[in-house]
């Protein structure tokens, strides 16, 4: 299974603008269909319970949703068999429930602590990473708190409007 980490940041880093958590205020177009298109493509799905609260998501018979979170417990009312689930699951043992079940691609959504949680358990295979030309100073970055060493390689580079909003594509380097 390939797990596929997902982000769009200003160009020094941040993910959100001062630490709002609607990233549609400022991100590009370009990067919002980009999104929606990767998002509609992916089957599984998975993201931090603020990623979640942020930007509350439907049940859809398309899409299995997985929403991590300390207390499964306070989501019952969320729970959607086969579409929305709530866990107290690690990164490992859901990449080890997920593969057992011969899935081919994991998409991780964020935010932040989540996908720090699985560059730090080197889980993840690909970072696809939208650079908006933004300056922001203050507000948080993908990967924090926590000292990580990891190389990448680029895959694929692409300039989709004309202020140079870049899609990039990372391949994760397993050391
Ligand atoms: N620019 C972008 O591309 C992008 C993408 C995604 C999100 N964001 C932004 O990022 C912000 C949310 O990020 P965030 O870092 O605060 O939250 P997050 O990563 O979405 O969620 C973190 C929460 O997930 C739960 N959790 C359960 N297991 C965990 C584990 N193993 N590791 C980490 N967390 C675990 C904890 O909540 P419990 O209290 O429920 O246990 C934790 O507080 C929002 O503002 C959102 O808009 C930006």
């Amino acid at each position: 299974m390939k797990t596929i980490l997902i982000f769009v940041s200003s160009a020094d880093g941040k993910v959100t603008k001062w630490g709002d958590s609607q990233v549609k205020l400022w991100s590009s177009h370009q990067d919002q269909d980009y999104y929606k298109k990767v998002w509609s493509e992916s089957r599984l799905i998975v993201m931090g319970s603020n990623t979640f609260l942020a930007d509350p998501q439907k049940p859809s018979p398309e899409h299995q949703l997985v929403i991590m979170t300390r207390e499964p417990e306070k989501y019952n009312h969320l729970q959607t068999p086969g579409q929305i689930e709530f866990t107290n699951e690690t990164p490992a043992q859901l990449v080890e429930r997920f593969e057992k079940q011969r899935q081919e691609l994991m998409l991780v959504v964020g935010g932040p602590h989540v996908a720090t949680s699985f560059l730090k358990a080197k889980l993840i295979n690909e970072l696809w990473l939208t650079v908006e030309p933004k300056i922001f100073g203050e507000g948080d970055n993908f990967a924090e708190g926590e000292k990580l060493d990891i190389k990448l390689k680029l895959i694929s580079f692409n300039k989709v409007n004309e202020e140079g909003t870049l899609i990039n594509k990372y391949e994760v380097i397993k050391d």
